[in-house]
């Protein structure tokens, strides 16, 4: 008899419940035609010019073969570039590894930098591949509930009760500002305070700043103004538009380049080569011009949603100051937000992120809407929802 095949136990992590909503958006897109989707956590806009134009130049004169696996050196100068402009920091490109978008970026640093058994701390809600992530290396993730008190992020004192509770500090700290799913921006004072807080209790503080840019009037502080052992990772795929170009970086400590260097080499050798090459002309000048008008659109559509869905009766949203997203309680009409979802996506063909993927305790009362599409299609869809919440969605 055949001896039963069976996969790993660290494989066994949470799914997306969006691809349920995604596989039946698809269905109902090939019966009715009508489908908007305010689930996808991306621009519905292709690169800037310039970075097409490069994509064309490097297959033209490039061989594209295998780079450095820490990234070819003019876009490792030209990030670097960035942050100084951006942050006012001093970074050189030494200080910058390119990644395979952020989420290799985040496998490679995790392997760098945490042992099997080690407690990363998080917030919920947030980014659920951080939390999968981890576990599937088999790090310990420990959430902090975050509410509105807090705008939705960690703070020291949640950290100090963290350590007391855990008897020890926790081997890193990971925090997202503007964060998915709620938009929200850690206060430059509280960011300086958590990254002190951790680099006297040897705590890694992780910084996702892949939304830097998508912001909406609030300043957005960088982990790297206050502590240089902080980790800052990067990705062109929000602000620049290029999800599916696979790049992303990392602003590193010293201590962890070599070890990124030799993970990297090995786990994927170098990221994808057109990718690298057509991204140094993200950080131009003329592509910032095309890319901040794609904010101006976010910031319209942004306003248009928090109105309409307040007059809806949907007001408790976590108050998205960057990013493109609201994070709404809907527990007025559910406690079951998958399927709700699946309803509202049946009764209107728009298509909704149930909470449940960014919070295991209370994602069964909040969904996540995106705005980053166009402005027509999200008033049409906010039509849609209007007509159906008057009516009362059962869940
Ligand atoms: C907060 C956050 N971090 C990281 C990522 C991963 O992005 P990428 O791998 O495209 O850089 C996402 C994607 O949605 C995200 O929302």
């Amino acid at each position: 008899m055949a001896v039963p095949r069976i996969p790993s136990r660290r494989s066994a992590v949470e799914p997306f419940h969006v691809m349920t909503v995604l596989a039946a958006a698809a269905r109902r897109q090939e019966t009715h035609g009508d489908v908007i989707m305010l689930c996808a956590g991306q621009p519905s806009t292709p690169a800037p010019g310039p970075v097409l134009a490069a994509a064309h130049h490097a297959l033209d004169t490039e061989i594209l073969g295998y780079t450095e696996a820490l990234g070819i050196r003019p876009l490792r100068e030209a990030i670097a570039g960035y942050h100084r402009r951006r942050d006012g920091i001093a970074v050189t490109g030494d200080d910058v590894v390119v990644t395979t978008g952020s989420s290799g970026g985040f496998t490679v640093l995790f392997l760098a930098a945490f042992d099997a058994g080690d407690t990363v701390v998080m917030a919920r809600p947030g980014y659920p591949a951080y939390r999968n992530t981890l576990q599937a290396l088999g790090c310990r993730v420990h959430e902090i509930d975050c509410g509105a008190d807090t705008r939705y992020q960690p703070t020291v004192a949640q950290l100090e009760e963290v350590t007391a509770t855990l008897g020890h500090a926790p081997a890193g700290l990971i925090v997202a500002s503007p964060a998915n799913p709620t938009g929200t921006i850690i206060d430059a004072d509280e960011l300086a305070a958590l990254a002190r807080w951790c680099e006297e209790h040897g705590t890694l503080l992780v910084s996702d700043e892949i939304y830097h840019g998508v912001t909406y009037g609030r300043e957005c502080a960088s982990a790297w103004q206050t502590s240089r052992e902080a980790v800052v990772m990067g990705s062109v795929s929000k602000y620049f538009s290029m999800t599916g170009w696979r790049i992303g970086w990392m602003l590193l400590p010293e201590y962890l380049r070599d070890p990124v260097d030799r993970l990297s080499g090995n786990l994927t050798i170098c990221p994808p080569a057109d990718a690298q090459f057509a991204a140094v002309a993200a950080f131009t000048d003329e592509s910032a011009a095309e890319l901040d008008a794609h904010v101006e659109r976010y910031a319209r559509n942004r306003e248009l949603m928090v109105r309409r869905l307040a007059e809806m009766g949907v007001a408790d949203i976590a108050p998205p100051d960057g990013a493109f997203y609201v994070y709404a309680d809907v527990g007025r009409w559910t406690d079951d937000s998958v399927a709700w979802c699946a309803e509202v996506l049946q009764r209107t063909g728009v298509a909704l992120t149930p909470g449940v993927d960014f919070d295991t305790a209370r994602g069964r009362q909040t969904v996540r809407l995106s705005f980053a599409g166009d402005t027509a299609q999200i008033a049409e869809a906010l039509d849609r929802l209007e007509a159906v919440l008057a009516d009362g969605v059962a869940g």
